[in-house]
């Protein structure tokens, strides 16, 4: 097991090029399952979580090459049950349901356990796929999922849940939709830049897909897909996470490969607390420059285009430091706060009370050995370390490198002082 030393106090500058999105790769490597032919994605970063989608869609049968980012795929003919082995290391794995059961007729997944963040039930997953007329059973900790004798029927499915949409489950539902007979419309969907991203690699192969990127998702029923050449979208995640490198402990840092569009809310909060973000034109490259004289603000988190879940861990550790009082409320995953516990050793003044973090902000942090939760907390602690007197010790590294593509040389590349070793 790998672990992180970070040497505190040194200042960030130059420039790196932010990866392709991890979550946006995910649901697309498992929507190659839904056709025969050669698919060709560009842009997969290489985190273990691609790892684990690739080595599961090749437990199913598929043929795939791999090399510098981009995974060449063809899944001529595939099985319907996923290894309980590769599909327990990660939740995400859950969304071969939809383009197992369209494909085969039949998808056996294990039921995702627990998790750090919070409960992560697939209710709404099953609802959705249950409304195009699959049966669902629960046998030795798996679903099993069946279509009607005479395949899936398109219908009007409303995937609102108590916490708001759901990412995952609306790629579900809308990949098994693809080949469903007449047509689905999906009410309260998910509108992530990554949903979007599925739809239009879809649609690429051949699907008939509106409404992607709105909260109202409609697709006609086609009977049969083709090949693609897609590149996935840039990672708004990890490009929010080095902005956020870059106001701790930046002195102009730039990144490449971005979409402005995608990260307004990300933007917002780092402007209303006074940091400089500035874009070029063409929206692909972002300078940011810490401001003098920062101050604290409040983060709610809300499904697209409020402010992502998957930053707050990241926005606590710059509070940490910010003068002032500052928010955070996570309302998608209110157990979501592992890091604060961590970064309280470090020295930060933070509550942590129903789903609400306070952060009082103080002068230094000092470094410490941490242990590392899951994979967002784990940037945080990292964030953290970044100007702390002294050397953060990051153990269990493994989460973090589920979903940074190299992030100790990319932080090495911006003059950050950090060391891999092993424990
Ligand atoms: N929910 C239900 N029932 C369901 C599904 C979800 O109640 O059937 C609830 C969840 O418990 C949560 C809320 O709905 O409170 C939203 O969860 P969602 O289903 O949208 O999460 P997900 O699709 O499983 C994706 C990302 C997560 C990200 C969430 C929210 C991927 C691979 N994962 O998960 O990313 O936090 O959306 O935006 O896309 C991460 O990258 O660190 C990460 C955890």
């Amino acid at each position: 097991m790998d672990k992180l030393l970070v040497h505190g106090g040194a200042t960030l500058r130059g420039s790196i090029n932010i990866s392709g999105s991890k979550n946006a790769s995910l649901p697309i490597l498992a929507a190659s399952l839904l056709t025969d032919e050669e698919v060709i994605i560009r842009r997969v970063p290489d985190v273990s979580d691609t790892n684990y989608m690739v080595q599961i869609i090749s437990a199913l049968g598929g043929e795939i090459e791999r090399s510098s980012g981009t995974v060449r795929i063809h899944n001529k003919s595939i099985v319907d049950t996923a290894p309980y082995d590769l599909v327990r290391r990660m939740r995400a794995s859950i969304c071969v349901m939809g383009p197992l059961l369209a494909r085969t007729g039949r998808a056996v997944v294990s039921l995702p356990g627990g998790c750090i963040i919070g409960d992560r039930p697939v209710d709404l997953h099953l609802r959705g796929l249950e409304a195009l007329g699959a049966t669902t059973e629960f046998d030795s900790g798996n679903i099993i999922i069946t279509a009607p004798k005479g395949g899936l029927k398109g219908a009007e499915i409303n995937l609102r849940g108590t916490h708001g949409p759901t990412v995952l489950g609306t790629d579900n539902v809308m990949m098994a939709a693809v080949f469903a007979e007449g047509t689905t419309v999906i009410e309260s969907a998910a509108a992530e830049p990554e949903v979007e991203d599925l739809a239009n690699f879809l649609n690429g192969l051949g699907a008939k897909i509106q409404g992607a990127g709105t909260r109202r998702i409609t697709i006609e029923g086609v009977t049969s897909l083709g090949s693609i050449e897609h590149t996935v979208i840039p990672d708004r995640i990890e490009a929010g996470t080095f902005m956020a490198a870059a106001v701790i402990a930046g002195e102009g840092v730039t990144l490449h490969r971005i979409c402005r569009e995608q990260m307004t809310a990300i933007t917002k909060i780092f402007e209303d607390c006074g940091h400089k973000i500035i874009f070029n034109e063409a929206g692909d490259s972002v300078t940011i420059h810490r401001g003098e004289n920062p101050v604290g603000a409040e983060i709610n988190t809300a499904p697209y285009p409020g402010y992502p879940t998957d930053m707050q861990a990241q926005m606590t550790a710059v509070f940490a430091t910010t003068p002032g009082i500052s928010v955070v409320k996570d309302t998608i995953f209110p157990q979501r706060f592992m890091h604060c516990a961590e970064m309280k050793r470090m020295g930060a003044d933070i509550n942590v009370d129903s789903g609400t973090a306070i952060i009082k902000g103080v002068k230094q942090l000092s470094a410490a050995p941490v242990m590392a939760s899951d994979l967002r907390a784990s940037a945080a602690l990292v964030l953290a370390g970044l100007t702390a007197k002294g050397t953060t010790t990051i153990s269990r590294l493994y989460h973090i490198d589920r979903g940074y593509e190299h992030i100790d040389e990319k932080l090495l590349q911006l003059h950050a002082r950090v060391e891999r070793v092993k424990e």
